[in-house]
């Protein structure tokens, strides 16, 4: 399990491990976008501020990893994900 944060708008939900994320984004309220749901357009990007995710996505370059993740296919490997949202 982990807890899913939103930094901007101090919403946070805790998440059973391997639970996508973008299902509990809609559920907090943050405006994600979204289109193929599968890591591979690059639409639901989101920046991370704690973590680390695990990625999963097909589109972001190792660089890019290391500050965003895509928010439909990424997951957590600690106790707690942050995002800048
Ligand atoms: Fe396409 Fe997430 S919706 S990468």
């Amino acid at each position: 399990p982990f807890t899913l944060v939103l930094a901007r708008s101090g919403r946070s939900m805790d998440l059973p491990a391997g639970t996508p994320l973008l299902p509990a984004l809609r559920a907090l309220g943050a405006a994600v976008e979204a289109s193929c749901e599968g890591g591979i357009c690059g639409a639901c990007r989101v920046r991370w501020l704690e973590g680390p995710p695990i990625h999963r996505d097909r589109v972001l370059k190792p660089a890019e990893r290391a500050t965003d993740c895509m928010a439909c296919v990424a997951g957590c490997a600690g106790p707690r994900l942050v995002l800048d949202l």
